[in-house]
């Protein structure tokens, strides 16, 4: 079906997994079940369609450097399960940084200085770069950086994910959501899923809860890790949407009030890459008799989204293939925490097959 050009911003420890995970499934067979991936071959895609042509960032350690290099550049600390990767030819440019690098961040991302080096023009560097779609990666927080990258893949004319908590694409009043929408773009997010994390694993067992006939009286998730995404989400300001995002992704799943503390709660800078989830639901059951469950999950944070998106970005490729323009809701339902409709994850699975095959147009 031909190669799918893959942008990206941000290039932090998710890319590294994306660009490592493209390389390790790259002689996957369609027969073979691929743990983190809905389908080897998805609409005609394998994992090795996937070549990254443009890559953007904001740390002077890996701006001008080979993409099979800067993904170990620091502060990146994403678990090594890839062997070495031949070079791709693809030096990082220099991102406009924006709001992308908090204060409390500039040491820590090494952040560049924008008066020594000019930042590259995002849309023409897409456009020299005939990339297919563009990846947003940014760090929590990042309002402005986000909508920047999302306007410059709609005026190079590709398509558009948004792997972070800003809601772009789930919002359909989001005069970018609609751009895509008026020139037959295809776009999906908001906020990636993971493969299994605390987000689904939480919204499986409130489901289960609900159709059981459980009433919970109150639930949170408290997530801790030491990679830069929970040192970024130690100023409770840049996260407000994050809260939101993994907040709703929960109490959608039950039709009354449910007092919640779900999000992240601590940066334990030894942990690196291992984010470690604590879930506490406490419910009635029969008789009003308590029933309390306590749950640790303990992933590697990164590699735990990458096969996902990869499954998005294919997806995207498709919607480019048939001319669909705008949110593809069937994939972002199943795979962000945000998406613009909110239903089963089984149901959403369903429907991703359903696109695929060219029943569901979205
Ligand atoms: N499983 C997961 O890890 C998961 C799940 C859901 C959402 N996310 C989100 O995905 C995003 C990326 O996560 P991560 O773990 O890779 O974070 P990270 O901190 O490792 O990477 C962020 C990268 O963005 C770069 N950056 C900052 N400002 C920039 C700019 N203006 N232009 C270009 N690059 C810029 C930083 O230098 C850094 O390399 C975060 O927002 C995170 O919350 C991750």
């Amino acid at each position: 079906m031909g190669d799918i050009r893959v942008a990206i911003a941000g290039l932090g420890n998710c890319a590294s997994a994306l660009v490592q995970g493209v390389h390790y499934y790259r002689n996957a067979k369609a027969d073979e079940e691929i743990p983190g991936l809905m389908h080897v071959d998805f609409g005609g895609y394998f994992p090795k369609d996937l070549k990254f042509v443009a890559v953007f960032e904001a740390n002077r350690k890996k701006i001008g450097l080979d993409i099979a290099d800067a993904i170990w550049a620091e502060p990146n600390c994403c678990w090594k399960f890839a062997p070495d990767l031949p070079k791709s030819g693809v030096k990082v440019l220099p991102g406009p940084i924006s709001d992308g690098v908090a204060p409390h961040m500039r040491e820590s991302f090494f952040a560049y200085d924008e008066d020594e080096i000019e930042p590259v023009d995002v849309a023409e560097e897409l456009k020299k770069a005939d990339a297919d779609v563009l990846v947003s990666y940014l760090p929590v927080g990042s309002a402005e950086g986000s909508r920047h990258y999302a306007k410059a893949a709609l005026d190079a004319g590709i398509g558009f994910i948004n792997a972070i908590p800003e809601f772009i694409v789930s919002d359909p009043d989001d005069p970018i959501a609609k751009g895509f929408k008026e020139k037959g773009l295809p776009c999906a997010g908001d906020d990636i899923k993971s493969q299994l994390g605390a987000t689904i694993l939480h919204r499986v067992l409130a489901q289960l809860y609900d159709k059981r006939g459980l009433v919970l009286d109150n639930t949170y998730q408290l997530n801790i890790g030491g990679n830069t995404d929970f040192e970024n989400m130690q100023v409770e300001d840049r996260l407000k949407s994050k809260r939101v995002s993994k907040t709703e992704a929960v109490t959608s799943c039950v039709k009354y009030e449910l007092p919640t503390k779900i999000g992240p709660s601590d940066y334990v800078p030894f942990l690196g890459d291992n984010k470690v989830c604590y879930i506490t639901m406490r419910a009635r059951a029969f008789g009003d008799l308590p029933l309390d469950l306590n749950l640790k999950l303990s992933v590697q944070d990164s590699p735990n989204s990458a096969g996902v998106i990869i499954d998005v970005i294919r997806a995207i490729k498709i919607g480019l293939d048939r001319g669909i323009g705008g949110e593809l809701s069937s994939i972002s339902s199943y795979s962000f925490k945000h998406p613009r409709y909110q239903i089963d994850d089984f149901e959403a699975r369903d429907r991703v097959d359903e696109f695929i095959e060219g029943k569901r147009e979205r």
